[in-house]
């Protein structure tokens, strides 16, 4: 009798006599058909049996040390009434790793003791612990997440500048983080209260609009961390940021630019703010270009861009001095491997 084997999109038939034993498909020999049994579906009917099991395991008392939030709440109401707030009070609705009754003591550790005593030596409190230690409480519940990605090595981990630095937990209103970071302006003004000198080179006259609020510190860096130096945000993969908004320079062009490709744009633009037109690290055009190209061997017989004759440009006479009239695309072309067009 030949088998059938089923995929979700088409049936095929097996040979006679053979047998399709692969999970996840499984055979009934007297219908003469397959039937695709999904792996997730197999996954959740494996849960129907084993999840009551464990969350009846998780709904037992507390463990040893532990006194559950409520008995926290006794002593300190107002904390407790400021914590509905936050967005930390969803602990106590999930059941996700059965802390809804120890809320309070994901963050302080267990508090039987403490709520014995009253002695502050007997509980945790972020605010007196270092920095490092803080960040690894923190994270072992939002390691996880994208973002924290390259957070253990950044450069606010490496300088002391633990999570509460910039979050808040108990504060409410507009004393606290969430609030301060629904707007770009609450965000750039927490960065800006440290970084002065940063904020300083968004004064100048070419500059993105972040103190419009147009933008934010965030849009290029990850303030968590990054695979990229610097905490710049990534776009794709690992390209910088400034892709998410200029993706018309990411190319991939026929004729590329190699710093384009190569190096970070900050190679020829201060990305913060500059004095310069189009934010360039040089006020001349032409001597950004011959940073580079007064030494750069080129292909062509023509020798070297910015030499002395016989070399194809003449920089004694000015029209050569203003490189991007000609060198039009200079971030890459698709139609002229000099860059002209
Ligand atoms: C019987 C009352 C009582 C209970 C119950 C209680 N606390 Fe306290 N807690 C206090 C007192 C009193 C202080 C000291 C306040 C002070 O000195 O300013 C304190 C201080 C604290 C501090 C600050 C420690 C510091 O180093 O400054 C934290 C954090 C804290 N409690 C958390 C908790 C948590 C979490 C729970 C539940 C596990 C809890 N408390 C239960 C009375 C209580
Ligand atoms: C997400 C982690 C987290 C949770 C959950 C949490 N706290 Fe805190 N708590 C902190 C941090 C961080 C501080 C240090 C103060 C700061 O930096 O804002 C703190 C400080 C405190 C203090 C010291 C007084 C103060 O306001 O600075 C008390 C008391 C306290 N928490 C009680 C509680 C109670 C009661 C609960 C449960 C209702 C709770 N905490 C839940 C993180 C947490
Ligand atoms: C026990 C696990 C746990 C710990 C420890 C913990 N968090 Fe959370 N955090 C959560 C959960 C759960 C949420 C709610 C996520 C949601 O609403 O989807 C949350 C939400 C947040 C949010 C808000 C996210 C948003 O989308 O608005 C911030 C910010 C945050 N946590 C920072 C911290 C900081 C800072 C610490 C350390 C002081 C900390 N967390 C410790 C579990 C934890
Ligand atoms: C330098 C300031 C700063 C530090 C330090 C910081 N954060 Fe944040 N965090 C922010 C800002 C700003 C946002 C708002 C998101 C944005 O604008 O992109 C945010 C967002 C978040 C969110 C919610 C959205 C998301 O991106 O997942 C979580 C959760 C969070 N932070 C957790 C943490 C934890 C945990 C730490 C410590 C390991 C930490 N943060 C350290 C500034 C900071
Ligand atoms: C509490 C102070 C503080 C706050 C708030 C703060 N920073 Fe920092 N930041 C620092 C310190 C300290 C360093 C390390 C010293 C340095 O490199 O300048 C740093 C470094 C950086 C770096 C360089 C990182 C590296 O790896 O070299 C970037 C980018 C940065 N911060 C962006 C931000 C952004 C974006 C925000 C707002 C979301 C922010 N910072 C908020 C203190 C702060
Ligand atoms: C348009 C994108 C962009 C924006 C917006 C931006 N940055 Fe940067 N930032 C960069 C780039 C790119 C670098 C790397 C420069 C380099 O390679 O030298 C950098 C470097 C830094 C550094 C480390 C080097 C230095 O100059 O001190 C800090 C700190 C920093 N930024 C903080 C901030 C803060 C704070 C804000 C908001 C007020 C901000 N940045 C906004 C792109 C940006
Ligand atoms: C969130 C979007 C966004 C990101 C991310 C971004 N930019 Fe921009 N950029 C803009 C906008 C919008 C303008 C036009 C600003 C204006 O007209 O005032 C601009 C203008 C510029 C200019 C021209 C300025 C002038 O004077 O004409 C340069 C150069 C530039 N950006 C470089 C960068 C670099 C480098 C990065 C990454 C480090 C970056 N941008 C990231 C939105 C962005
Ligand atoms: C080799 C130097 C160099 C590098 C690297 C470079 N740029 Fe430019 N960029 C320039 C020059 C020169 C101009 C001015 C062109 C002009 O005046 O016509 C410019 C202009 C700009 C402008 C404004 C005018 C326009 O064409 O839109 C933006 C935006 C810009 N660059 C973004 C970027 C981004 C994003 C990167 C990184 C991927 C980058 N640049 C890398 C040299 C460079
Ligand atoms: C950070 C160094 C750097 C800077 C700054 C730079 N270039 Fe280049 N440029 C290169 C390199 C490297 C190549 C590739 C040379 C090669 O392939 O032999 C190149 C290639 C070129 C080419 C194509 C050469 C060819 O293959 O025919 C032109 C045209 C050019 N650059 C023009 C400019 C102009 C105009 C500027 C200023 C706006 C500039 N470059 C700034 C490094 C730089
Ligand atoms: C008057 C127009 C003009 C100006 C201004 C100009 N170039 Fe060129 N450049 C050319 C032409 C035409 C070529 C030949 C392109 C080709 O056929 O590949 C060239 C080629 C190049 C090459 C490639 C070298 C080679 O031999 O292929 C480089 C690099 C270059 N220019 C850099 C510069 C720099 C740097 C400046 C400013 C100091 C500059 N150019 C100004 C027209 C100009």
């Amino acid at each position: 009798m030949p088998l059938t084997r089923c995929t979700p999109t088409k049936c095929v038939e097996l040979g006679e006599g053979l047998r399709e034993e692969v999970f996840p498909y499984f055979a009934i020999p007297g219908e003469n058909r397959m039937i695709r049994l999904s792996r997730s579906t197999a996954m959740v009917s494996l849960a129907v049996f084993f999840v009551p099991a464990w969350l009846s395991a998780q709904e037992t008392t507390l463990p040893k040390g532990y006194v559950g939030s409520e008995t926290c709440a006794g002593c300190h109401d107002e904390v407790n009434t400021s914590f509905q707030k936050n967005a930390h009070n969803k602990l106590t609705t999930t059941k996700w790793r059965g802390m809804q009754e120890r809320a309070c003591e994901t963050c302080h550790g267990p508090g039987a003791k403490h709520a014995e005593t009253n002695e502050t030596g007997d509980i945790l409190n972020p605010a007196k612990m270092p920095a490092g230690a803080v960040d690894k409480m923190c994270l072992s519940c939002h390691r996880n997440s994208k973002t924290q990605v390259g957070t253990i090595q950044n450069g606010h981990a490496r300088s002391a500048v633990s999570c509460t630095s910039c979050h808040t937990v108990h504060k409410t209103g507009q004393e606290s983080s969430d609030w301060q970071f629904r707007t770009a302006t609450g965000v750039n003004k927490k960065c800006a209260s440290c970084h002065t000198n940063v904020w300083a080179s968004f004064q100048k006259p070419h500059r993105h609009k972040v103190p419009e609020g147009a933008m934010t510190c965030t849009n290029c860096h990850n303030p968590h961390g990054s695979i990229l130096a610097r905490n710049i945000r990534t776009a794709n993969a690992a390209e910088p940021g400034c892709f998410a908004c200029h993706s018309d320079k990411r190319g991939p062009f026929l004729f590329e630019h190699a710093p384009v490709r190569t190096e970070p744009c900050s190679t020829c633009h201060e990305p913060h703010g500059s004095a310069n037109p189009r934010m360039l690290t040089r006020h001349e055009v032409a001597n950004q270009c011959l940073e580079c190209h007064s030494n750069i061997v080129s292909p062509t017989p023509a020798g070297i861009a910015g030499g002395v004759p016989p070399a194809l440009h003449d920089m004694r006479q000015p029209k050569y001095r203003n490189c991007t009239m000609c060198h039009q695309k200079v971030h890459g072309s698709n139609v002229h491997r000099g860059l002209l067009r």
